[in-house]
């Protein structure tokens, strides 16, 4: 079975993130989202909410599970070998970080490739951290995070529809 691991902090999911779940799962024959721990980021939702609520947004994906790890990437895809590491690249300003990160989860398990897909255009400016930024001033998020945690994020900000 082709397996890929799409790791992040999904702090929370955007519609760009769901853009890429969707594509690897018509590419694999199945995905693993696994929320992780960023340690450089300050996260608005716990580990398990954000495993929630990306649950309730992939719940007809029937090859898409969650998970969650608090350890390293390449340790929770040496626990699902053989698979591969999915990420998104949004713009060049994304590739250094990626690469470096690509070849850190090689360098620990060397049987460990990383496969990037091109962001959808229409999501090349989305980010988790842009979500945030815009549900503190209680805008409207329908066109950058799934319908269905619209409110759940705007009440974590201290904002309802
Ligand atoms: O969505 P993000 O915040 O860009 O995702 C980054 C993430 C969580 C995938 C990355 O920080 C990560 O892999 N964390 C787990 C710890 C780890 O394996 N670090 C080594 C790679 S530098």
């Amino acid at each position: 079975m082709n397996t890929a691991i799409y790791p992040g902090s999904f702090d929370p999911i955007t519609l760009g993130h769901l853009n890429i779940i969707r594509r690897a799962a018509s590419i694999f024959d199945k995905v693993i989202v696994c929320v992780m721990v960023n340690s450089v980021k300050n996260p608005m939702f716990t580990l398990d909410e954000r495993v929630e609520l990306i649950n309730r947004v992939v719940s007809r994906l029937n090859n898409v599970q969650v998970e969650t790890f608090s350890g390293l990437l390449a340790e929770f895809a040496e626990q699902h070998e053989p698979a591969v590491i999915v990420k998104g690249l949004r713009a060049v300003s994304d590739f250094e970080a990626e690469f470096q990160m690509a070849l850190i989860n090689k360098k620990i398990n060397p049987k460990l490739d990383t496969l990037f897909l091109t962001a959808s255009e229409k999501y090349t400016y989305l980010s988790s951290s842009v979500v945030k930024e815009m549900a503190r001033y209680g805008a409207d998020l329908s066109e950058f995070v799934p319908y269905e945690i619209i409110d759940d994020v705007l009440a974590k900000s201290g904002n309802r529809r």
